[in-house]
């Protein structure tokens, strides 16, 4: 009988060989970048108690009601539901309390790389696993480190060479202060709409009343633009505040568009909001990534009162307009020799070649599964080495291995215990020459 084959989960690509350069090409950039903006490398757990993303991200949001996919239990976690993580901040912070990062020089800067979880709808750029790298700054509340850190992801973004049609949109939420007086005035603005938005807004309504202002819903957009904004609301600390990030991103010739209905999907932003999209991206469908500020996260997870900022960007999407954009990815440097066997006492020798120069710090490969020279030396010019290793019959039984030019096809006789001298001279001259 056949058996059934089994697929990949719905929404959960796998990350194929080809594409790795894709993926090799943004995690250079991202940790050269990280390392010269001075963050530090954290690695996180891939799952977590259910609890702090429910408390961190918000029992309302769609990700926490809709989206954790949870671990079964087994009976000694009574206590616990763990879930996989469908992002990473609230996961920084509860590392930040747990180990007592607020005794270390203050602001902690992270940075972190990984999968993601969520329960969505799988479409075009939309997967129920996605990557994500992000950076997050704990300890600070100056203004121009939300405008340092937009400044980071921008300049991933043009080393990367896809920051051209993009666009910065920012907001400000506000904090604790003014939100009451802005929710209140959200209410009573919307009481007289009720019918006339969809049902989603008619439960933010109730649940999470700053939310309607970002519903994407056509029904809703027209009771949007005659809503109260968020920005005309502010206390003076946060309009204040506010100005100077803009201010700062004027200086570091960041474009950027205000959006006042930017609220984003999760619960912890105070003050700066910000995503990154395509300009044409006017339904506001798909971003490329974003972030901003949580200065009352770090209180609501039990610790001291510690202002926070931090973004994250979609890896997937990121490669998409790569692709879209047709750049052109560095080739990996190919290994500086590539030794070609003939036959099957070669084969044992040419093993014992590699390894020895690999040892001495010169890159070097070779291909079991092909037997002619032809093929072999296709493989090395492919491979973009300069030289090839030759070993047939008559090299294994005098000891001795030909030496390649493959740029120029010149070819050497040389005694098998002087290869990595040779080599080593060879690679000297041409350093030399350039
Ligand atoms: P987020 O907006 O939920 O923010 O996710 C950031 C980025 O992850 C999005 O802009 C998008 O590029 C990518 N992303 C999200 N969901 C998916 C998906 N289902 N498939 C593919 N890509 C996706 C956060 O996660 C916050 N933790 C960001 C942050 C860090 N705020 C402060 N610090």
């Amino acid at each position: 009988m056949k058996q059934e084959t089994i697929q990949s989960p719905r929404g959960v690509p796998d990350i194929l060989p080809d594409q790795q350069k894709y993926w090799r090409f943004i995690r250079d950039i991202v940790e050269k970048k990280c390392q010269s903006f001075g963050f530090k490398k954290i690695d996180l757990p891939f799952f977590e108690d259910q609890r702090l993303f429910a408390r961190g991200i918000g029992n309302s949001t769609d990700i926490v009601e809709k989206e954790m996919f949870e671990l079964k239990k087994t009976s000694e976690e009574e206590e616990a539901q763990y879930v996989l993580r469908p992002e990473a901040t609230a996961s920084v912070v509860r590392a930040y309390i747990q180990h007592g990062m607020r005794s270390w020089p203050q602001p902690v800067k992270m940075y972190y790389w990984g999968p993601m979880f969520r329960r969505e709808r799988p479409q075009k750029g939309r997967f129920r696993q996605f990557y994500q790298f992000g950076f997050e700054v704990l300890g600070n509340i100056d203004p121009h480190l939300d405008a340092n850190v937009i400044l980071l992801a921008w300049q991933i973004l043009e080393a990367i060479g896809i920051s051209k049609d993009l666009v910065t949109e920012i907001n400000s939420v506000g904090c604790s202060q003014c939100r009451p007086e802005i929710r209140k005035k959200i209410l009573e603005f919307y009481s007289q709409y009720q019918d006339l938005i969809c049902p989603d807004c008619q439960r933010r309504y109730l649940i999470n009343p700053l939310r309607l202002l970002d519903c994407k819903d056509k029904k809703c957009l027209p009771v949007i633009a005659s809503a109260p904004q968020i920005i005309d609301n502010l206390c003076r600390e946060c309009k204040n505040h506010f100005t100077v990030v803009l201010e700062t991103l004027d200086e570091l010739e960041i474009p950027y568009d205000l959006n006042p209905r930017l609220i984003r999907g999760l619960d912890y932003y105070t003050k700066t909001a910000f995503e990154f999209r395509e300009l044409k991206d006017k339904d506001r469908q798909s971003s490329l990534g974003g972030g901003g500020r949580y200065d009352d996260l770090i209180e609501l997870f039990g610790g001291k009162k510690t202002p926070a900022i931090g973004l994250a960007m979609g890896i997937e999407r990121i490669i998409e307009k790569i692709k879209e954009k047709k750049i052109r990815i560095p080739e990996l440097i190919g290994p500086k020799v590539f030794v070609v066997q003939l036959g099957e006492d070669a084969k044992k020798c040419c093993l014992k070649i590699v390894s020895q120069l690999d040892r001495e710090g010169i890159g070097a490969a070779c291909n079991l599964s092909q037997n002619s020279l032809r093929e072999q030396l296709g493989l090395a010019n492919k491979a973009k080495s300069p030289f090839a290793l030759i070993l047939g019959q008559r090299e294994i039984y005098d000891k001795t291995v030909i030496l390649r030019d493959m740029k120029n096809g010149v070819q050497d006789t040389i005694d098998q215990k002087e290869i990595v001298e040779k080599i080593k001279e060879q690679i000297g001259t041409i350093k030399k020459k350039k």
